[in-house]
């Protein structure tokens, strides 16, 4: 009895922290694999339609003045952008490291099956859709908002575009909190309140996802050209009005706010890790992965950074608007016309955001589907389009339900935590893989190794567990995605996946690594 116990458990274990060799998912991506279509350029466009959106368009407000439940950085701000640039880099090293190496669909997904097993795979891939699918919400959310900002522009407009009913432009959570006398109509006694604009756009983003990545990719440098051409105007026509007295205090609630500063901006940076997910359809992924990816980083923290300057130089603090800060700021000089073309850059620059999340929720599942641990319709390719249909429908689906009920500010925190727990684990992953397969060929090496991904694990974590002590709502939802997330992989990957695995071939594996080492 004992010993069946044992057997049991040891398969168990062997089940969940079973491998996959890095050289298995290249094979396999060469079998039903998708079309290599990008280059560096178009990686550095990607991860430029991933970066700037909410975070540098909305969020820099609250990150420079504070909310009711947080400290602002001020004119530091500039400080906390540094810090989260540094708390990124060294992820994106690893990311890049691990994409040269094993340049297939699914990113941190596939890293941490190659170094943790398994189950741990999984849960990388379901915290993955937090800041993927859930951080989908929370853009689209500011996306209704900025939109109403430009319909307000345009006095020809009928009154209910430019102030439409809170049910219309909202999930029932914003709406209730905001309003609670508000009459919202029911159905079956169910209350109609959904954010219709936000639901159009995940909608038409997902029907250009359907199409192919080459288009996406085309529609995405557009957007990025009108985004970045809208800061750039805003940096050198904002410049003409910084007076530098409104620098001082420049940090005026010291070290927290600085902290607190680099959380709420940190929403800004989401996404870069989304050019990992396109390995598969790179041309030379080993030269254009590292380039995409820190080459975007670099260039959007100037941005962010030269933005934060100007704007807290524009005027003082207690000023700076929440909802439009940029938008403000240039009506405080005076320069009201400006504003219009904000919401337009900002749209634009949101929309782009969305694909590029949109994108990486696609192809993460269909990675995850690829190893049995999703059911095998999701991985169907489209027979015209090569891209995975099912899943990008199914995944729309289910964005759109979601968004019915998690209000914006709750999933931009889930998506934070999503990101910043994958980050850890990537970095986690490159120690373990140099330590087992030191002698694989890695076309990109993290230098400084193990030193640069030992402070990006110091950053990440460290900046997480600052902000977990104070987001309330969030800081209990995350691990409830983490236990829903266990369940659902005991009930279904873990029983298709399961095989008895002999402890023989353990202890032949063993030998085998042993021998290598010596
Ligand atoms: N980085 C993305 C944004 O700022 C999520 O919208």
């Amino acid at each position: 009895m004992q010993t069946r116990i044992k057997e049991l458990l040891g398969n168990f274990v062997r089940n969940i922290l079973k491998k996959k060799n890095p050289d298995e998912f290249l094979e396999q991506s060469q079998k039903g694999g998708l079309k290599k279509t990008l280059n560096a350029f178009d990686l550095i466009i990607l991860g430029i339609s991933a970066i700037i959106g909410a975070g540098i368009f909305v969020m820099i407000g609250s990150a420079v003045i504070g909310t009711a439940e947080r400290v602002g950085a001020g004119p530091a701000l500039v400080i906390s952008i540094g810090i989260v640039a540094i708390a990124c880099i060294f992820p994106a090293l690893c990311y890049a490291e691990f994409a040269s190496m094993i340049p297939v669909s699914g990113s941190a997904y596939i890293y941490t099956f190659a170094t943790m097993g398994e189950f741990a795979a999984w849960m990388m891939g379901w915290v993955l859709m937090l800041e993927y699918a859930i951080g989908t919400i929370a853009v689209a959310s500011s996306w209704t908002g900025y939109l109403i900002k430009l319909f307000e522009g345009f006095p020809f407009l009928p009154e209910i575009m430019k102030n439409p009913p809170a049910w219309l432009t909202n999930d029932y959570q914003t709406v209730a909190a905001a309003n609670p006398d508000l009459a919202i109509p029911h159905f079956l006694g169910i209350p109609i309140c959904f954010n219709l604009p936000a639901m159009f756009i995940i909608t038409v983003i997902a029907m250009i996802l359907l199409k192919g990545i080459q288009e996406s990719a085309n529609f995405a440098k557009i957007m990025v050209f009108v985004k970045v051409a809208v800061i750039g105007l805003f940096i050198a026509v904002g410049a003409f009005y910084v007076r530098p007295e409104n620098w001082t205090p420049f940090a005026p609630t010291g070290l927290k706010g600085i902290l607190m500063g680099a959380f709420a901006i940190f929403y800004a940076y989401i996404g870069f890790d989304a050019i990992s997910t396109a390995a598969e359809e790179t041309k030379d992924p080993q030269k254009n992965l590292p380039i995409g990816l820190i080459g975007s980083l670099l260039i959007c923290s100037c941005i962010y950074a030269l933005v934060t300057f100007v704007l807290t130089g524009m005027m003082p603090m207690s000023q700076i608007d929440l909802a439009a800060p940029i938008a403000v700021a240039m009506s405080f000089v005076g320069q009201d016309w400006y504003a219009g073309i904000i919401s337009i850059g900002a749209l634009a620059g949101l929309t782009s955001v969305l694909l590029v999340l949109q994108y990486g929720t696609t192809r993460i599942l269909f990675a995850m589907s690829r190893d049995g641990l999703l059911p095998p319709v999701m991985k169907k390719l489209h027979p015209k389009f090569q891209t995975p249909w099912v899943i990008t429908i199914l995944s729309t689906i289910l964005i759109l339900i979601g968004s019915l009920f998690i209000n914006m500010q709750v999933a931009a925190e889930l998506a934070i935590f999503g990101t910043f727990t994958s980050f850890v684990i990537v970095c986690i992953g490159i120690l373990i893989l140099r330590k087992t397969e030191p002698n694989r060929e890695r076309p990109f090496k993290v230098p400084c190794c193990p030193w640069f991904p030992i402070i990006g694990i110091i950053f990440c974590s460290g900046l997480m567990f600052v902000a977990l002590r104070e987001v309330k709502t969030s800081a209990f939802l995350f691990p409830l995605w983490i236990v829903i997330g266990i369940a659902i992989y005991f009930m279904y990957g873990y029983q298709k996946n399961k095989k008895a695995i002999p402890v023989q071939v353990e202890k032949i594996e063993e030998t085998k690594t042993i021998t290598t080492k010596k």
